[in-house]
């Protein structure tokens, strides 16, 4: 069969990554692809799950769908984020292995490497030491989805790959005041602060800690390099119970210098003010992604150029006035939860040193 003409799956394709890889797919040719809107279909229904492979005949499946949140809604909600993400993953990847589907792509963060991982963090470093206590059910879910990968190639040759990118950024993005990721947040703060003329804007912790940022579209050119490669090239810079890849830019910053970048970006000239009485989080995070530079791919695009169309993208979504980021912002997680679970009682106490979402 030609590649073009595959039957491609993205799950979870109404978010950051998914619509990108949604993009990605439609720009390299690929016409075949098949999404389903939440409504159509619940992926923590393994009936509707079950249904869909049997209906549809599915060559390949990038997994995207997941419950994904901040610091705030990790803590408040961890029973759902550890019961709809492990659920979503053993539906999919099951099912996916039952109706013969040749390949699959599963989606871990590199928010689930233990908390104290050596710098720049190696693939080994997974399940290597204590995780971070704020986002812990989420990491548990999410590893048991790698592992759930391992699991089905060892007892029966399937070929699903996983991959742990580093912090992303990019249109379709989080704008949650609460819940969004440092790039979204301090774009929409700025933004907000360009527009009311206020002369200083509040940036959280010393500004000294370093982070690595790589712009969605990357992330998805990425995803689709890695499903490309032959399965020897694949064993090659894995192990059978080691088998995700980084993805990451390489390229590190501070947050003070991240502040200023996206202040030039989006206009702002007042002053930034560093909050020392807030937690920095850990100093350094950086990914080792040397075994995908071994396949060949690197990062393309800068953050300057990529905070400039994420820049873009989020006033064209503002002046269509769908806003349709803000939309999404709208605290995503309950949103969706409405109705379903419960907010857990205050955890403030329990996380005295609490680490900062990014
Ligand atoms: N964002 C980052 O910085 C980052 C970094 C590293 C890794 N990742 C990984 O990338 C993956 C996607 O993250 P994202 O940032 O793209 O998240 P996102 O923007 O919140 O998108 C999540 C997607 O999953 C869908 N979804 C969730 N639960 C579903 C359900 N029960 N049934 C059907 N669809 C469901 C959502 O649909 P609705 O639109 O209907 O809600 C949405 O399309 C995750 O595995 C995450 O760990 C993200």
């Amino acid at each position: 069969m030609n590649q073009f003409s595959q039957r491609i799956f993205v799950a979870g394709h109404t978010g950051l990554v998914g619509s990108a890889i949604l993009r990605a797919l439609r720009r390299q040719g690929y016409t075949n692809l098949l999404t389903c809107s939440r409504a159509q279909l619940d992926l923590t229904d393994q009936a509707q799950v079950r249904s869909l492979f049997k209906r549809e005949s599915i060559d390949v499946v990038y997994l995207a769908a997941a419950t994904v949140g901040g610091i705030h809604a990790n803590n408040s909600y961890p029973a759902e984020f550890i019961y709809s993400n492990m659920a979503i993953e053993a539906n999919v990847i099951h099912e996916a292995w039952r109706h013969g589907t040749q390949k699959l792509l599963f989606l871990g963060s590199s928010c689930i490497y233990p908390r104290l991982a050596p710098q720049p963090i190696p693939e080994a470093a997974l399940l290597h030491g204590a995780l971070e206590p704020t986002n812990e059910p989420y990491a548990i879910a999410k590893i048991a989805g790698i592992k759930i990968c391992e699991s089905y190639n060892r007892q029966y040759g399937t070929r699903f790959r996983s991959v742990m990118p580093t912090n992303l950024y990019g249109p379709g993005d989080n704008y949650h005041a609460e819940n969004s990721h440092v790039i979204p947040a301090l774009i929409r703060r700025l933004h907000e602060a360009k527009h009311s003329g206020a002369g200083e804007v509040l940036i959280w912790g010393t500004g000294e800690a370093r982070r690595e940022f790589l712009y969605v579209d990357d992330l998805a050119d990425a995803c689709l390099h890695v499903m490309s490669v032959s399965e020897d090239c694949y064993r090659s810079v894995t192990k059978p119970m080691v088998s995700h890849l980084n993805i990451g830019s390489g390229e590190e910053i501070t947050i003070a210098m991240l502040a200023q970048l996206v202040a030039q970006v989006v206009g702002y000239s007042g002053r930034l003010v560093f909050d020392l009485t807030r937690p920095d989080g850990t100093p350094r995070k950086l990914l080792d992604s040397a075994s995908l530079g071994k396949l060949g791919w690197r990062a393309s695009v800068t953050l300057a150029r990529g905070l400039q169309e994420t820049y873009h993208s989020f006033l064209r979504a503002e002046q269509a006035g769908s806003r349709q980021q803000p939309a999404r912002a709208l605290d995503p997680v309950s949103r969706r939860l409405r109705g379903q679970f419960q907010p857990a009682p205050s955890l403030a106490h329990a996380y005295a040193d609490m680490r900062v979402p990014y």
